[in-house]
């Protein structure tokens, strides 16, 4: 089938080379392409964070799981497979608290009482990729144009324009799909990061991160060439500036929480990024449109898009072959 896919970003590439490799024509429209989209600053660590449905969540994020992991064998795609990562809460956590993606993530386990920072009381580790996406954007934009894929940068006001085009319509519009759907329950959360040299002494970190400890939210988050301290999560800001009044902050908490990163001069950050992750009340859509025949939805992943991609692709492929 002939198919546009509305949106440039992780979820509209991925899906986009998924549909093709299922046998599809598929071309891509978005507004932004890598290196300008939200999915470009994501820090994208594979985590299922703070996104529903839990138990699609789980399905859709050991497919991506599995798909980067074989990414891991080819370095200049930029996945790194990190072991043992630490997720912590200030609170003893029950069995039932546990996620249920502990069932796959591989060396699921609870952290050992020695590898706790001052204010958590638990937490578990796992191993998971790390993804550099200014590295893996372009390899997978570059993988569906050498097999035939068309590329358009364009805003879309209104879906009509690209069923003008093609019968099938696949919105990955992310926190575009507010205006394009409508869909009132889409809305922002600003997220901000800092970027640091991986200097002498900093080699050796561990990937970490807490959602509602003593720092909030915080990660610490060790990649190729450099490590990604956040975090920011503020609903309904939408401002694209960079916060400088944010930048100490992410950088103190960061080390409150890893006490090994040691001094931060003004020196090692290499950049400052901000974005809008593209949350949704509800949780995530992926479902054919009950009043539009062809329209595929595919947003609202919030700050598991990469984390979420490839299940999702999987599933738009399911919802296609519905149509035909
Ligand atoms: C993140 O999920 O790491 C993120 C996403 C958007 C902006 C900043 C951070």
């Amino acid at each position: 089938m002939e198919i546009v896919v509305i949106g440039g970003g992780v979820i509209g590439l991925t899906t986009a080379l998924t549909l093709q490799d299922a046998g599809h024509q598929v071309q891509v429209w978005a507004r932004e392409l890598s290196p300008h989209t939200t999915s470009d600053v994501a820090a994208a660590l594979w985590y299922p964070y703070l996104v529903e449905p839990a138990d699609k969540v789980a399905e859709w994020g050991r497919i991506a799981y599995e798909h980067f992991r074989a990414d891991v064998a080819h370095p200049e795609r930029g996945v790194r497979w990190h072991e043992g990562v630490l997720e912590l809460s200030p609170q003893p956590l029950s069995d039932a608290q546990l996620p249920q993606w502990r069932a796959y993530a591989d060396n699921f386990r609870r952290a050992r009482p020695d590898e706790l920072p001052e204010g958590y009381a638990d937490g578990y580790a796992f191993d998971a990729p790390v993804i550099v996406m200014s590295t893996y954007l372009p390899y997978v934009q570059q993988t569906f144009q050498a097999r035939g894929g068309r590329v358009e940068q364009r805003a879309v006001a209104d879906v009509a324009e690209a069923f003008a085009a093609a019968p099938v319509v696949v919105n990955c519009a992310g926190l575009g799909a507010r205006e394009l759907v409508p869909d009132p329950a889409m809305y922002p959360v600003r997220g901000q990061v800092v970027r640091i040299r991986k200097s002498a002494g900093r080699e050796h970190l561990r990937t970490m991160s807490a959602d509602n400890g003593p720092q909030g939210l915080v990660y610490v988050i060790p990649r190729i060439d450099d490590i990604v301290l956040g975090g920011v999560n503020t609903a309904n800001d939408e401002r694209l500036t960079i916060d400088e009044a944010q930048t100490p902050s992410i950088i103190e908490r960061a080390r409150q929480f890893a006490p090994a990163l040691g001094e931060i001069a003004p020196d090692d950050i290499t950049q400052v990024a901000c974005g809008l992750r593209p949350a949704r009340n509800g949780g995530v859509r992926v479902e054919a449109d009950p009043a539009r025949p062809g329209l595929l939805h595919n947003y609202g992943h919030g700050g598991a898009g990469v984390t979420l991609s490839w299940g999702c692709a999987a599933a738009v492929v399911y919802l296609a072959a519905q149509l035909a």
